[in-house]
């Protein structure tokens, strides 16, 4: 037998990465690969790349100019380039860094092995096109591995909203949800695996529209049908648009025992005009009222959204404006992020706001957050909160898991186990984590 040949993996951005590089290497085994973490010990590089942050294509260029010497030393050493970077560069970047033999946009990755197979015949591969169809079918996952507790499972792909700042409408393309019947089965398959908590993942994961049995189904049917898989004990999904915030799953919030008291609902600004140029297609008083909607389904849900400060004529008072949402809404958790240009976007081509206004007034806002965020943490102490374990901690006999409502917990019981969720009271409350003691 010959020696399984090693795949290096690296990911950037979100957790729609992460699934997708998971699901790259199991496809990968197929081909004799096995993951390593050593870059320089590997038969084949491949970059999960992100374009959100501003010159995400200049740090993946500089990042394959590094693997030079791998190459060097091994000559047989395939680089790939897979994500956003990907999806937005095409062959510029074969063109710009000829150690790259492999380039593969999101929506071919289920085309990953033969491509793989092709580049070992010394040629160059890449796809970029937006097919139509469902390539987590196609990308078949390796035999039963045993998995950790929690997964993510991508229901939805592509945005239709095209907010003025960003770029994942052009790099991920129009909105397509995957069948219902799939995730079911996905699901199913994580849960023997030994998974107990499934976040579904989307772009804009509640305008989900799958078809399933009857006609389409939203996302609160398939999360409904999803809290009768036994043995799955927690669902939660992100990240969702305001506008798509359906009667049916803020219903849910309330009524879905397995549907976890968190939602993160990004807002990006407190100022109606900003809110209008980003073409975010909602006001601050229509969040607001959804806010109250969603609080009265679920009063103890804890909130958490995405800001952009210094969007293109934000002024100091659009500013206050977000600050005082901030305040109104209160916040369990929040990402703040200074407003940076994305080539092609429509907010690129106008009149930007200076970068030492932007800094401070992400340092304001980050104060702000920050004063919630520990305030929420706070209030938890002495309640009694679900937890479902999923490493050990630092110290002998100690195990950290996350609450219901997504906060890091530590508690020291030698008798708990990865994957147990148990109820635990709160006792103290740390920087970036809760402790507790168990009480079931
Ligand atoms: N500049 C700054 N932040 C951005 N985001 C998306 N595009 C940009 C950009 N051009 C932020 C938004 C989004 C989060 C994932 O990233 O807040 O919700
Ligand atoms: Fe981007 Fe989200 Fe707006 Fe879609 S809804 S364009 S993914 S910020």
């Amino acid at each position: 037998m010959t020696a399984p040949k090693k795949l290096y993996v690296k990911t950037y951005g979100c957790q729609m990465n992460v699934y997708d590089s998971e699901r790259m290497a199991e496809a990968l085994g197929g081909q004799g690969y096995v993951e390593t973490d050593r870059p320089d010990d590997a038969d084949m590089i491949l970059l999960n790349t992100c374009h959100i942050r501003e010159k995400a294509a200049e740090k993946v260029y500089s990042e394959l100019g590094r693997f030079r010497e791998f190459k060097e030393a091994k000559p047989d050493l395939k680089i790939g380039v897979a994500g956003c970077v990907a999806q937005a560069e095409g062959e510029e970047i074969m063109r710009r860094q000829p150690l790259v033999d492999l380039v593969v946009g999101p929506q071919s990755y289920h085309r990953l092995p033969e491509m793989e197979a092709k580049t070992r015949l010394g040629e160059k591969a890449l796809d970029t096109d937006f097919p139509e169809e469902d390539k987590f079918e196609k990308l078949k996952s390796r035999p039963k591995a045993q998995r950790g507790p929690t997964a993510f499972l991508t229901v939805q792909e592509g945005c239709d909203k095209f907010c003025a700042f960003c770029v994942v409408p052009y790099t991920r393309g129009a909105e397509v949800s995957r069948p219902a019947d799939r995730i079911l089965t996905e699901a199913r398959d994580l849960v023997e695996r030994g998974v107990r908590e499934i976040t579904l993942l989307g772009q804009n994961v509640n305008a989900y529209h799958g078809a399933g049995e009857g006609g389409d189904w939203s996302l609160a049917r398939l999360i409904w049908a999803l809290n009768d898989i036994d043995g799955l004990e927690r669902i939660r999904f992100t990240t969702s648009h305001p506008n798509d915030m359906s009667d049916d799953l803020i219903e849910a919030h309330g009524e879905c025992r397995k549907l976890m008291p968190y939602l993160h609902l990004p807002v990006q600004s407190g100022s109606d005009k900003i809110l209008k140029r980003m073409n975010r297609s909602h006001t601050v008083e229509s969040y607001l009222k959804l806010i109250e909607r969603i609080r009265a389904a679920r009063p103890d849900i804890l909130m958490s959204s995405d800001f952009i400060v210094g969007f293109p004529e934000e002024t100091e008072e659009d500013f206050q404006a977000t600050l005082d949402l901030v305040e109104e809404v209160n916040f369990g958790y929040s990402f703040t992020f200074k407003y940076s240009t994305r080539p092609g976007t429509p907010a690129a081509e106008r009149a930007q706001v200076e970068e030492a206004v932007k800094d401070d007034r992400l340092h304001r806002l980050q104060a702000l957050i920050t004063r919630q965020q520990r305030a929420a943490q706070d209030g938890m102490v002495g309640r009694t909160v679900g937890v479902l374990f999923e490493k050990p901690g630092r110290f002998e006999g100690q195990m950290v898991g996350k609450s219901d409502y997504l906060h890091a917990v530590h508690v020291q019981d030698p008798s708990l186990q990865v994957g147990q969720l148990a109820q635990v009271k709160i006792v103290d409350s740390g920087p970036n984590s809760l402790r507790g003691e168990r009480v079931a």
